[in-house]
């Protein structure tokens, strides 16, 4: 028989992503409406490592689903990823009695989660907190939805001002390793290219479009570059691109951090209340060790130690959009 979970530590980790708070709130009521305790782990799996944990009651959320960031703070902590690290942790959790996990953050986070719920017996449930959109097993991730609302407004800007000089703008948007915001901005806003990781880039080609529109005289042009696009961003795309048609003027845009801040979207406090629901249901229920996902707006459940191999595909059909529209 599975082990009843009456004591919650709840952490954000990796990178953070608007909604995460919503979450947490979401996490901690819910806990608490079930008669469970529920503690806040600070900085991710630092808190946990240097016992960084307190009590959390109803109020201790109260205000907080409206912003961005994360009260409980964030960390991408290295000794969690030793044994003597994750040894420390479960002590540590020991000490306050906790016997089940919540962690919100990206895929990082859930491959420690796997290793220390395989290791330890301590259930463990993810739910996905990265802006990236980049884990497979879900449509959406909590604050995907406003980091690239974010970025739109920025591009739809920075489109006023190309249009106004007859510039060519080459804007960079986060993404090391994934191309999400990347394509879903770029499509938003009639970007001319998206450049993205998970696809090699036929830079000739781009080339070889941009100058046509420079003898036809269409010199507003953007392109939409994922931080970790195979050119290593937005920079060194317009160094190639000056070296080869010096007529065009070009400007470069690197949106970063903004991405990440910001009060979340409806949606991303939508998904992120009903995942932070849906997790402490799985404790209760006895469903451990996966991570809550929404697939065609109903939740799912997918294994740590599946969610970790895979990660979420960019289909051919989104570049033959791409491709479609920007001609
Ligand atoms: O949270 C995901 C992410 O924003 C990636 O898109 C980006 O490459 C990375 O985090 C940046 O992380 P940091 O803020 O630690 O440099």
């Amino acid at each position: 028989m599975k082990k009843r979970v009456t004591k919650i530590g709840v952490l954000t980790s990796g990178g953070d992503a608007p909604g995460m708070n919503a979450a947490v709130r979401a996490v901690v009521r819910t806990g608490i409406y079930h008669g469970m305790e529920v503690f806040g782990i600070m900085r991710g799996y630092t808190g946990m490592v240097e016992n960084d944990i307190f009590k959390m009651e109803s109020r201790s959320v109260a205000n907080i689903i409206q912003r961005g960031g994360t009260i409980l703070k964030t960390s991408r902590c290295k000794d969690f990823f030793t044994p003597e690290g994750r040894k420390r942790a479960y002590e540590n959790l020991k000490t306050h009695g906790i016997n089940g996990l919540v962690i919100i953050g990206g895929d990082g986070s859930f491959r420690g989660a796997q290793t220390f719920s395989n290791e330890y017996d301590i259930p463990c449930v993810g739910l996905p907190g990265t802006i990236d959109k980049d884990i497979a097993g879900t449509d959406f991730t909590i604050g995907f939805d406003t980091a690239v609302n974010t970025a739109v407004e920025a591009i739809d800007k920075i489109r006023d001002t190309a249009d106004a000089h007859d510039r060519l703008f080459i804007i960079e948007v986060m993404g090391r390793d994934a191309g999400y915001i990347a394509l879903h901005s770029g499509i938003s806003t009639g970007a001319e290219n998206i450049l993205i990781p998970e696809r090699k880039t036929d830079i000739e080609e781009i080339i070889k479009q941009l100058a046509e529109k420079e003898r036809r005289h269409k010199l507003v042009n953007l392109i939409v570059v994922a931080e970790g696009d195979e050119f290593g961003g937005a920079d060194y795309v317009a160094k190639i691109i000056k070296e080869r048609l010096p007529i065009q003027e070009v400007r470069v845009c690197i949106l970063g951090h903004i991405q990440r801040g910001g009060s979340p979207s409806c949606f991303d406090r939508l998904i992120a209340s009903r995942m932070g629901y849906s997790a402490v249901e799985c404790l209760l229920e006895g469903r451990f060790n996966v991570f809550v996902g929404m697939v065609n707006n109903r939740m799912h459940y997918t294994p740590l130690n599946e969610a970790v191999k895979k990660k979420q595909r960019i289909s051919e059909e989104w570049m033959k959009i791409v491709k479609i529209l920007a001609s």
